[in-house]
């Protein structure tokens, strides 16, 4: 039955480039069936703080020059263990080094992540090649758009998409390191953005991204089992001055698409940045954007029964 090794990559040309996947998705835990996830109470409780904070572990991908925007393992884990159970299927449409990969191997979860460019994939794979101790799951990185993820699975098979997907055009300009202490870093100056692709989100103004976005998104929602969970990691960005609310824009594009809102969980990123510059003093002030990121947390809607 296991066509593919326990941990894969599709490029385009390749066999399974966009067909159906061969790949587990039920729970081989001994949970009951109304349990959202294999926690115990106690652990639950550790998980109700609506603040959470992480630290960087070895492992984790830190140089930008590899990828400009990783998330830790550590933050993958946590929200891949609330919404999940063991041996059920997570996506990630925007895996870019393959940290969901990793942290779904580590918990014994299988896992899918899609990415536009070659070098993300090529991290991936290198990531999966470091030993395991599970070895049950499976874990695939696929070289495909986002916009093309519903060729790869059948309906309601999916128990919990989690990404961080590229921050509008965030990276998409030179980097003038103006809250940072000591500006004169090697970032200085650089543009970390992904790609100058067309099909890249992060190239795109807010408006263009949220309707690209709310296309994506519009089409994995069959993919997710009923109250199956849907969690989007953004922050906001300033730019000229202005507040781009990054994360208003996908709450109000996903529930338009039919997501419901169920949390936002601030991710404080304070204990793991460091070095931070004084910013719009005297006159302007301004919160550190570096300092916390949004985790929108919406599910499926359970299906209603029409009487
Ligand atoms: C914020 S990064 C994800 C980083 C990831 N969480 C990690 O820890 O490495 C967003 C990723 O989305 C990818 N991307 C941008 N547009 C895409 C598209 N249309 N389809 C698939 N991936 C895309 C970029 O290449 C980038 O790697």
């Amino acid at each position: 039955m296991e066509a593919l090794e326990l941990s894969s990559t599709i490029r385009e040309g390749s066999r399974d480039y966009r067909r159906g996947l061969n790949i587990n998705y039920g729970r081989t835990c001994d949970c009951k069936p109304t349990h959202i996830n294999c926690l115990s109470a106690k652990e639950w409780l550790k998980s109700q703080l609506g603040v959470w904070r992480f630290y960087y572990e070895a492992r984790d991908i830190r140089d930008k020059n590899v990828h400009p925007a990783t998330f830790p393992i550590s933050l993958s884990k946590k929200v891949i263990e609330l919404f999940t159970h063991e041996g059920e299927l997570v996506l990630d449409p925007f895996v870019g080094s393959g940290t969901t990969l990793v942290a779904a191997r580590d918990v014994n979860r299988n896992a899918v992540g899609f990415d536009l460019h070659k070098k993300y994939i090529d991290s991936c794979e290198q990531r999966l090649k470091e030993p395991t101790l599970f070895g049950k799951s499976k874990q695939i990185a696929i070289q495909d758009d986002a916009r093309n993820i519903s060729l790869y699975f059948e309906t309601e098979r999916i128990s919990l998409i989690w990404t961080s997907p590229p921050y509008a055009n965030l990276l998409n300009r030179e980097r003038k390191n103006k809250s940072r202490r000591f500006r004169n870093n090697e970032q200085l100056g650089k543009i970390e953005q992904y790609s100058q692709d067309q099909r890249d989100l992060g190239t795109m103004e807010l408006d263009e991204y949220t309707e690209a976005m709310g296309e994506i998104f519009e089409s994995l929602l069959p993919l997710l089992r009923p109250k199956a969970h849907c969690v989007i990691n953004v922050p906001d960005m300033w730019w000229e001055n202005k507040r781009i609310t990054i994360h208003v824009s996908l709450i109000n594009k996903l529930r338009k698409h039919g997501y419901e809102l169920r949390n936002v969980i601030i991710w404080d990123r304070t204990n793991i940045v460091n070095r931070i510059g004084i910013f719009g003093w005297p006159s302007n002030y301004i919160t550190m954007g570096v300092t916390f990121e949004y985790l929108l947390d919406f599910w499926r809607p359970p299906k209603t029964i029409k009487k």
